[in-house]
């Protein structure tokens, strides 16, 4: 068997289009069950693209997804979750007339089994059970990214994409979101984090793959005491 076996997620050369628009040029990356990585990169140059070629929101007009060892050239919304990949969209999406509790009900209309419920998802964000009962547009910014992240636990991921999950936030409440995800990562569930705050990516991620113009440019180890020969591939 070959190193193949433990990817969670890999994109093979991927061009991707909104319309005519190209988008995604010869995309590739490739995730093992276990990691943190980043997905690091200036606005426009593709990221959020690249989940939305993932879920089927993107036309794939060449190159091969792998998801859980599972390769189509065309994955549809609901098809990653049902194979463990869950992701928490930029901007949240928050149900704004639905309680936090229903939002987190929500997150696993797939039916994955696995170990998180709504029980868990309290004890990791005690503010939420708080809460339980008040609909989503009454949170704070922090409170949605914390119920964005619970909503996709609750599904049950091998794998955790978070679209710029920080956007928008205060610092302190980037810092409990980077220790949370990194303990979700410590216990089991791979982690996706795509970044332009390197201090959150030096907190979470273990790897970086730098984005620019649609490709994947750069690759290597995050050192958290040198983030900043990063900055090159972020807005500073
Ligand atoms: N629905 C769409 N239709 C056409 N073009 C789009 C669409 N969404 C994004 N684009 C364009 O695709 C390019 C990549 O956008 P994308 O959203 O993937 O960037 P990003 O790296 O996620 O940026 P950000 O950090 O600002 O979220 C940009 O030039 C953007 O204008
Ligand atoms: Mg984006």
């Amino acid at each position: 068997m070959n190193a193949q076996v433990n990817s969670v997620l890999s994109f093979d050369q991927v061009n991707a289009y909104y319309g005519n628009a190209h988008i995604l040029h010869n995309f590739s990356l490739s995730i093992s069950e276990g990691e943190s990585l980043a997905l690091i990169g200036r606005n426009g140059v593709g990221k959020t693209t690249f989940v939305n070629a993932l879920l089927g929101q993107a036309r794939v007009r060449s190159g091969q997804i792998t998801v859980a060892g599972k390769t189509r050239s065309l994955w549809r919304p609901y098809q990653p979750a049902k194979e463990g990949v869950m992701v928490v969209p930029q901007g949240r999406r928050i149900i704004a007339n639905l309680t936090v509790e229903e939002n987190l009900l929500l997150g696993n209309a797939v039916h994955r089994k696995g170990p998180w419920n709504v029980e868990r998802i309290y004890q990791l964000f005690p503010i939420l059970r708080e809460r339980a009962h008040t609909p989503g547009a009454a949170l704070s910014g922090g409170q949605q990214q914390m119920l964005a992240i619970g909503r996709a636990l609750m599904g049950n991921p091998r794998l955790m994409i978070l679209d710029e999950p920080t956007e928008g936030l205060a610092p302190v409440i980037v810092d409990q979101l980077g220790d949370i995800i990194r303990q979700v990562n410590e216990q089991g569930t791979t982690i996706l984090l795509i970044e332009q705050n390197l201090h959150l990516v030096a907190r979470v991620s273990r790897r970086y793959l730098a984005v620019e113009k649609g490709s994947v440019i750069a690759e290597g180890e995050v050192d958290p005491g040198r983030i900043e020969q990063l900055q090159q591939f972020v807005v500073v």
